[in-house]
């Protein structure tokens, strides 16, 4: 077992949706946290809203609030990602671009230890391209968990053409260690989940764009007679249209601008109106008032 041990800092950077329930995860598993953002206040709102959820799961008697205060005092916001120092494992959970996240990493490296794992949570980029360029590419891999993160069992581990089965292994054990259900993949775009969904969104937008059906219907078509958990238009709403469309963006480019994974022009329109879906009150629903929220 090389699973990190619970002394060990475990360092967030992006405390948005995914960030934000990352580090819910690792605190929740014993592991000092240091979330940080570069958008001032962004990592105390991330905190609070960690905390705020927490506060719900001991109303319902499914945390004990003794628990809560522990989980609470190990996550702490870092100022600055000098603070980050000292960390075992760095999830980088920040914007879906390559330049933006390949800039961090090499800016972590000149903060911590060689030794360090350096971990993406990108969806869909290469993990090979991010390492690229690094003093140690072998610590960098992918750590890839799906929303919302403390819920979701699912982390793929993904290894670009780089990346040391060590730090690879020891995210595994970690993952697993956190209670996930952790699979091995390559830096293939999209990796597995985001590869296969790809159609399912795809295909529910041209749909739609088709004037097929509206999204509310397609949404309960594919729930109550497909069985899945959230229809097409629901999800998109969920992941954020910014993040989603990144990432269909990003598969069909890797894939030499397949027509399979062509983006949608409703989805580019939605991002350019900033209606991202449920963080941003509106996407393809409007989330205003209760009444108009689609069934969870
Ligand atoms: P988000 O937009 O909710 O949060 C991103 C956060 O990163 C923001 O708070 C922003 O201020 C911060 N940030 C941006 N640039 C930064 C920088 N240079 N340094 C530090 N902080 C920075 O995005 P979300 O949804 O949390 O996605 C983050 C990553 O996780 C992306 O790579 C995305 O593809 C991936 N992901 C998203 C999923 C989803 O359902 N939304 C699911 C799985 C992975």
């Amino acid at each position: 077992m090389t699973a990190l041990s619970k002394d060990n800092i475990v360092a967030v950077i992006g405390a948005g949706a995914m960030g934000a329930g990352i580090a819910q995860v690792a605190a929740q598993a014993g592991h000092p946290v240091r979330l940080f953002d570069a958008k001032e206040g962004a990592a105390e709102r991330g905190r609070a809203g960690i905390l705020a959820g927490l506060d719900r799961l001991v109303e319902r008697g499914r945390l004990d609030a003794g628990a809560r205060e522990a989980i609470a005092g190990r996550l702490v916001v870092a100022e600055a990602l000098d603070d980050l120092q000292g960390a075992s494992l760095v999830i980088e959970a920040i914007i879906e671009n390559l330049d933006v996240k390949r800039k961090v990493f090499a800016a972590l490296e000149g903060i911590v230890g060689s030794e360090t794992i350096l971990a993406t949570n990108t969806s869909s980029l290469s993990v090979t391209a991010i390492a690229t360029g690094l003093d140690h590419p072998g610590r960098v891999a992918g750590l890839h968990f799906f929303n919302p993160a403390p819920v979701m069992k699912l982390v793929e581990i993904v290894s670009g053409l780089a990346s040391d089965r060590g730090a690879l292994d020891t995210l595994f054990d970690t993952a697993l260690a956190w209670g996930k259900a952790a699979v091995r993949t390559t830096s293939t775009p999209g990796f597995i989940v985001n590869r296969v969904a790809r159609p399912f969104y795809a295909e529910g937008l041209r749909l739609l764009e088709e004037g097929a059906a509206d999204a509310a219907t397609i949404d309960a078509i594919l729930r109550e007679a497909g069985g899945f958990r959230m229809g097409p238009f629901e999800l998109m709403d969920l992941i954020g249209h910014d993040v989603n469309y990144a990432v269909t963006r990003s598969v069909f480019d890797a894939y030499f601008g397949d027509p399979r994974f062509r983006p949608s022009l409703t989805q580019q329109e939605l991002v350019a109106a900033g209606w991202l879906g449920r963080k941003s009150g509106r996407g393809f629903y409007d989330y205003g008032t209760d009444a108009e929220k689609p069934a969870p």
